[in-house]
């Protein structure tokens, strides 16, 4: 594991773009597993100025998201796909056919889980990772328990993460209670894996994490194991 402190949000967004502006000038045709959420508005940032300004190319890069809250279709503001779409794909020249978002609204979310999994599978895989950590530890959406889910799965969220997210909508008892998430399985597969994380409030969930004992109760616990991790913390 490569666990890197800075001094900054800008200075985790310029580097965490940087390793990803890397990755797709070095495989034009990567596979960007992608996150939602505060902590990556920077890195994206970074990308859209890097192609803007010539630098980068996606006409040739695939995206698969890692979540999408149930009930909430592409067009609903505080979706995952609709976040997607505003904050990086408007921004690049990714094909839109190419970007990958579970579908809430599935009629069956069951067979949308299969599904996601085998196009994960059908792609090769995932180049590169971008995960973000919650304050329970949870990576995607995979939130504490018992055990490790290694497929894509519907998660009923936590308590704390409804309250950490409730700051994107009007009032908390708006949040979706649950989510679809990739699982443990496709995030650890992944060939790299890029984790940022943003604030003293992080602090102790990133020491739980990634010094303490490898545990399904820290999800983001797991990542410990994998032979490719990038931690990028900010904690100011
Ligand atoms: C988002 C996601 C979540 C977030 C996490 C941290 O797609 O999968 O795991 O990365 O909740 O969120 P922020 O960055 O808002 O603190």
């Amino acid at each position: 594991m490569k666990f890197i402190t800075v001094e900054s949000y800008a200075e985790l967004s310029r580097l965490a773009g940087e390793i990803i502006a890397s990755q797709v000038k070095e495989k034009p045709c990567s596979v960007l597993g992608l996150a939602t959420g505060s902590s990556p508005l920077g890195t994206y940032e970074h990308l859209a100025n890097a192609y803007k300004a010539g630098e980068l190319d996606f006409s040739n890069v695939t995206s698969v998201n890692l979540d999408e809250y149930v009930g909430l279709d592409g067009d609903n503001d505080q979706s995952y796909r609709y976040f997607m779409n505003k904050n990086l794909f408007s921004k690049i020249n990714i094909p839109m056919d190419k970007t990958f978002v579970p579908n809430g609204c599935a009629s069956d979310l069951k067979a949308e889980c299969a599904r996601y999994d085998a196009l994960i599978e059908a792609l090769g895989g995932i180049d590169l990772q971008l995960l973000g950590i919650g304050l329970d530890g949870h990576i995607g959406f995979n939130e504490p328990e018992e055990f490790f889910t290694k497929e894509t799965h519907e998660v009923t969220l936590d308590p704390s993460t409804i309250e950490a997210n409730a700051r994107f909508f009007a009032s908390k008892d708006d949040v979706p209670t649950s989510a679809v998430t990739m699982g443990i399985g496709a995030i650890m597969n992944a060939k790299k894996v890029l984790l940022i994380a943003n604030g003293k409030g992080k602090k102790d969930i990133m020491q739980k994490a990634f010094y303490g004992p490898i545990t399904p109760f820290v999800p983001a616990s797991i990542l410990q194991l994998h032979p490719d991790l990038t931690v990028i913390y900010a904690e100011n």
